[in-house]
């Protein structure tokens, strides 16, 4: 025999080899498994069964293993679940511990994982986010940029923290808090990630900055700051222009992707208004083109809808304080300069004087009796006044986009009984945090 020829056999040899140690260590780890058929290597149990009656081929191993079982089916493992009581008891009684969606390697190969149960958080705070980095860094990032997706676990982590007992604690004892450990200090740590994140990218801008051509926020204040560098009283500085990006990008992400994964929620939740907003979408926008902003004004059942998202996720509850800038007589008291001052918006938003039913999600708050959009003076999720959010007009419009655009190609489906999602926040502080959850996206 020629050396290639040898060669080519030991190969085989410690192939195999591995193989079936591989194969010999998936059977010995099923010691604690209900018991089953001894496996051969490679093949398991498949050549115990019969391709042409699977399920009844399968159902004979009852009779001398009981009505719970270990099969190796090739390479993968199953415990076959037999008889009215034992499936109830599995899938009814340990209805959560055995709901997850099981591989079926044809399945996962003609599919790629489309379709599969996902969380949207970041699915969807990369997408707004995107939004905002164009604005202020001129640019876009990859979903699967890792540090794209640790910047936007801070955001999310500290949306999150803000608004738990930890942040309400720190806002009312911040001097005793500063000195204790706790998860407080994770804000401060995520915080510090994203400052100096911003900072390189302030400096990267700094470098490479064409005066003649610039293309961000960022760009724009440093040409700004080079026109007020003589003045010492200017607001041009590296500091403010920190800050500033810091504060749009943290809140332009967090804000409307809040308000997204609350809108999804409330839309499986109660699907004859998915459906409306569906039939809607298809008759004025169809299907051959994205949404436009512009839409917006022929879908008055879809602008109620939004509308109403916003009033019932109420994603800053208590706006964000104020401050007095002077003394002031007030309903007949008197409120020094100084005061701080906390505009209650969820209390407008659930103002009985303003809405029928503020308790429950009726897009009916924002419609009048001939399905025309009706505008109401109480809707307050962005503040009002002087000090009114600055991205009311682009929040508003990603929503609308957004959540129009994911209607008009799929269908939202949640894993369980639509009636038992809790649309109830899991954290109520600073902001209003919807449950996490999952669903299926069904191409439509
Ligand atoms: C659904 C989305 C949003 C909601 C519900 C929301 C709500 C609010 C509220 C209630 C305030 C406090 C206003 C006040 O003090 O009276 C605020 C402030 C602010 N918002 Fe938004 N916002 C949203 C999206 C955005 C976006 C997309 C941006 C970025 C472009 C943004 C940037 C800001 C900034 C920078 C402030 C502070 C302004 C200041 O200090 O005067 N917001 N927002």
């Amino acid at each position: 025999m020629e050396l290639s020829g040898v060669l080519s056999l030991l190969l085989g040899v410690c192939v195999s080899c591995l193989l079936l140690v591989a194969s010999w260590r998936k059977v010995l780890a099923r010691r604690n498994l209900p018991p089953g058929p001894t496996p051969l290597p490679f093949v398991g149990n498949i050549l115990q069964l019969d391709t042409k009656a699977l399920a009844k081929s399968i159902l004979k191993f009852r009779d001398v293993y009981g009505p719970v079982f270990t099969l190796q089916l090739g390479s993968e493992r199953a415990v076959v679940l037999c008889g009215y009581a034992a499936v109830k008891e599995a899938l009814v009684d340990h209805g959560k511990e055995f709901g997850g969606r099981g591989n079926m390697a044809t399945a996962a190969r003609i599919t790629k994982g489309f379709g599969s149960p996902f969380d949207p958080t970041f699915l969807l705070g990369s997408a707004v986010s995107n939004v905002i980095c164009s604005i202020i860094f001129g640019s876009r990032f990859d979903y699967q940029d890792q540090e794209f997706l640790t910047l936007l676990n801070c955001v999310n982590e500290n949306f999150r923290l803000l608004s738990s007992r930890w942040g309400q604690l720190y806002n009312a004892f911040p001097t005793l808090l500063a000195a204790l450990p706790g998860r407080h200090n994770a804000m401060f740590h995520n915080m510090d990630t994203l400052k100096r994140f911003v900072s390189e990218r302030a400096k990267r801008h700094q470098d490479s900055l064409d005066p003649s051509c610039p293309n961000s926020y960022i760009d724009c204040f440093l040409l700004q700051m080079d026109q007020e560098k003589q003045n010492p009283d200017t607001e041009f500085t590296t500091e403010n222009l920190v800050m500033t990006t810091l504060e749009l990008f943290f809140a332009g992400t967090e804000t409307v992707s809040t308000t997204l994964r609350y809108g999804i929620l409330l839309l499986m939740k109660y699907p004859e208004i998915k459906e409306k907003v569906h039939e809607e979408i298809d008759r004025v926008i169809g299907r051959s083109r994205l949404p436009a902003i512009e839409d917006r004004s022929r879908m008055p059942y879809t602008d109620a809808v939004i509308h109403e998202v916003h009033r019932f996720a109420d994603v800053l509850p208590m706006s964000l304080p104020h401050v007095t800038t002077q003394d002031i007589q007030f309903r007949g008291y008197a409120i020094p300069k100084g005061t701080t001052v906390i505009p209650l918006l969820t209390s407008v938003l659930q103002d009985t004087s303003q809405f029928s039913n503020p308790d429950d999600f009726d897009p009916g708050h924002f419609l009048d009796g001939n399905g025309h959009f009706q505008k109401n003076s109480a809707f307050m999720p962005f503040s009002a006044g002087k000090r009114v959010c600055l991205g009311e007009s682009l929040a508003r419009m990603e929503v609308f986009l957004f959540l129009t655009a994911i209607l008009q190609r799929f269908t939202l489906q949640p894993l369980g009984d639509p009636g038992a999602l809790d649309t109830s926040p899991v954290e109520s502080g600073v902001g209003n945090i919807p449950h996490p959850y999952e669903l299926r996206l069904l191409p439509r």
